[in-house]
């Protein structure tokens, strides 16, 4: 049995300084010779550090690379984003989902004004009090920008941890587990570099599917990679149940060729985007049925329902939807905001104007293929 495995045995014992000694030293070597190049590795200036950390919880470093650069050019500063208009922020967010992540960026980079006199903090207390900012991202933030020894536990660190020693419960079930050996792990001369490069292992080579062992610099210490298995690892979470609802969507035209959007309340997933309205489909009723009803009930105005425009299916994280979508024409009644912020008519070249959650994009989308209107 190898000296990893014999002191990984429950009870829970960190790997031997040595063992430990030669993860480290081999990671920051292969870091040295393979690392990313990125453009906030360059950075010491915590403001875009912590911008980029945002931008990388729940999503890929090629599809963050140009939202990264266009939020800098618009809010260069922390005080440029604490003074900035939230639906400016949310803009110019669209299309990167989990849009809380950026209503959390606005207010926490206002708290900074108010608590911290516009510097972002260095205490990881203070950090970790901030908005959207959890273990994992603050010591991303913390090590990045100052070299402070802060462990990491994101998905990928996860994933490394538990092929590295055969972890035989699912992470969700051993959190304090993978924190300890993160922290027993993690290089103290060098926090920085050790945590960019065990991001970049996660990324590149120890990846779910098809992982590259013969590259990794850990396979002479790697449980999963000695017993043949990497893909064995982590343990499967026991998933989650996530219901699906049915809502029927209406694009409503009136005689002028604009269209009605509705911003939606502050609070929930897509708190303050805009959208097309409309609601749950009850049982027992056709998609048109519930547009109608929707749509009475939400904006007090009368339509009615016409073609099928498009059918949108969208997975969030605990949930799915289909978003059924119609044209309908404006018949009579002055909108009212009833469960929303606001209404407004608009025309399709201004729809651009307006942050709305991804599946709506698609509806923009088809609008533009289908032309201006209703057919009468
Ligand atoms: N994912 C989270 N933080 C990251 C970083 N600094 N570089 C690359 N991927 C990341």
């Amino acid at each position: 049995m190898s000296s990893l495995s014999k002191s990984l045995q429950n009870p829970w014992k960190s790997p031997e300084p040595a063992v430990l000694e030669d993860l480290r030293t081999s990671l920051l070597r292969w870091y040295g010779d393979a690392g990313r190049v990125l453009p906030w590795r360059k950075e010491r200036d915590p403001y875009p550090i912590w911008i980029s950390e945002i931008m990388l919880q729940q999503t890929q470093v090629k599809t963050v690379l140009p939202y990264y650069d266009r939020w800098l050019h618009a809010f260069p500063t922390l005080e440029t984003l604490a003074q900035a208009d939230l639906q400016q922020v949310l803009k110019l967010w669209e299309g990167l989902g989990y849009y809380s992540r950026a209503r959390n960026l606005h207010r926490a980079a206002q708290q900074v004004m108010e608590e911290h006199q516009g510097i972002f903090p260095q205490q990881l207390e203070a950090v970790l009090s901030l908005p959207g900012i959890g273990r994992t991202t603050a010591g991303g933030i913390l090590s990045a920008a100052f070299n402070q020894p802060i462990s990491i536990l994101d998905g990928n660190v996860k994933r490394i941890l538990a092929r590295l020693i055969t972890l035989p419960k699912p992470p969700g079930k051993s959190q304090k587990q993978l924190w300890e050996l993160s922290d027993a792990i993690l290089d103290r001369d060098n926090p920085r570099d050790f945590n960019q490069a065990l991001m970049d292992l996660g990324a590149t080579l120890c990846t779910p599917k098809v992982p590259k062992c013969d590259h990794c610099p850990w396979n002479s210490h790697c449980l999963a990679h000695q017993t043949g298995t990497p893909t064995h690892w982590p343990m499967r979470e026991t998933p989650p149940v996530r219901p699906h609802k049915n809502i029927g969507v209406a694009v409503i035209w009136n005689d002028r060729g604009q269209l009605l959007i509705d911003r939606r309340l502050d609070k929930g997933l897509l708190g303050g985007l805009w959208e097309f309205p409309g609601g749950k489909l009850e049982p027992g009723e056709t998609l048109p049925e519930c547009i109608k009803r929707e749509i009475q009930e939400e904006l007090a105005i009368d339509i009615e329902v016409g073609d099928h425009l498009i059918t949108i299916d969208h997975a969030y994280t605990h949930f799915r939807v289909t978003l059924n979508v119609y044209n309908c024409r404006y018949c009579s009644g002055t909108p009212q905001a009833i469960e929303c912020q606001e209404i407004r008519w608009v025309t399709l070249e201004e729809l651009d104007q307006f942050p709305f959650p991804k599946a709506n994009l698609k509806i923009i989308e088809a609008l533009r293929e289908q032309g201006i209107g209703y057919k009468q």
